[in-house]
């Protein structure tokens, strides 16, 4: 399958995976351990179960380490779509030599290796994707490990109802911000979201893209647009959330006021939805195909990611 019909059939990825349930409250603390394609899982479903008001801490770790206040009572979920990714193995055999409670999510690998020799719970995907391109498959397996069963069944018919549209607006987005370095602006509800934006535009467009989260870039980020020789190489994307705290909501405004007075109009969008799922799920999905057609544009095959696979390669040596 092609790039493009993975990403065409997305909505069919949103399945329900038949697990035992998950009870956060039944931990310290969570902890989701996953590198790029796969660790934007863990940002996500940290992100609804905050929402939810999850009465544990939750982390989205990346990197070898598991920090040193995670402890047998709380629980750990791997997720790497391989399997193989050194950083997401390293964390689990920490996790197996501090006796937490582990959870792997993967198409095989050593991690199923892993999980069957140690006697770990083991949630399969389906195989021969590439990790990016099997987002929703991950999503829906640990969402379904937490029962937000009902969620993943409503995201996939939000998604199907809306395809026709998110396709039109994002073929419109790729069309004005091809040649320019897109610079994506979030929220605190919506940063997962602008990661993803950027790691799809890396991968798929083979493009630089930078991310900063309000309020934060209001402190910092801001400042660089005083340069007009580098920020008119630049096209911004805003992207916000109408439950977003009020005073986000007010520098949402800020911000693209001040983008206007700079003669750089940014493009600014909420997702479509009744609930905070649905409407994540209709702007990640509406930046994966951003991602395809600027890839189109740009005359760039969205699948290979060769550079990946060399360092990987080389790491492997
Ligand atoms: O998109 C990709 O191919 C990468 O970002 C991978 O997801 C990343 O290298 C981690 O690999 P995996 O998802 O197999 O753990």
């Amino acid at each position: 399958m092609k790039a493009q019909e993975w990403i065409e059939r997305l909505p069919e990825q949103f399945v329900v995976y038949e697990t035992t349930p998950i009870s956060p409250s039944a931990y310290k603390g969570i902890a989701f351990i996953g590198m790029g394609g796969s660790g934007i899982v863990g940002d996500v479903i940290k992100l609804f179960l905050e929402k939810d008001g999850v009465a544990v801490p939750v982390l989205s770790l990346r990197g070898y380490e598991l920090p040193p206040y995670v402890r047998e009572d709380w629980l750990l979920v791997a997720i790497s779509y391989s399997g193989n990714t050194e950083e997401t193995l390293s964390v689990v055999d920490e996790g197996i030599k501090r006796g937490l409670k582990i959870v792997c999510v993967s198409s095989g690998g050593k991690l199923k290796e892993i999980a069957q020799r140690e006697g770990l719970d083991f949630v399969a995907v389906p195989s021969n994707y590439a990790p990016r391109y099997a987002f929703g498959f991950m999503l829906s397996a640990v969402m379904s490990l937490f029962g937000k069963k009902d969620t993943i069944e409503r995201i996939r018919k939000h998604l199907e109802e809306n395809k026709g549209e998110i396709k039109e607006t994002a073929y419109r987005i790729a069309q004005v911000i091809q040649n320019y370095i897109p610079i994506v602006y979030s929220t605190p509800l919506t940063e997962p979201i602008a990661f993803r934006w950027k790691t799809q535009i890396n991968e798929n467009s083979k493009t630089l893209c930078y991310i900063a989260t309000l309020p934060e870039l209001h402190h910092n980020e801001v400042a660089g647009l005083d340069n007009p020789i580098t920020r008119n190489l630049c096209h911004f994307i805003i992207l916000w959330d109408p439950e977003d705290h009020p005073r986000v909501k007010k520098r949402v405004q800020i911000t693209e006021g001040l983008l206007k007075e700079l003669g750089l109009v940014p493009i600014v969008l909420q997702g479509k939805g009744a609930t905070l799922e649905e409407r994540f799920l209709y702007l990640a999905y509406l930046g994966d195909w951003v991602s395809l057609y600027l890839a189109e544009f740009y005359g760039y095959d969205p699948l290979p990611v060769r550079v990946i696979d060399r360092i990987k390669k080389t790491l492997n040596e």
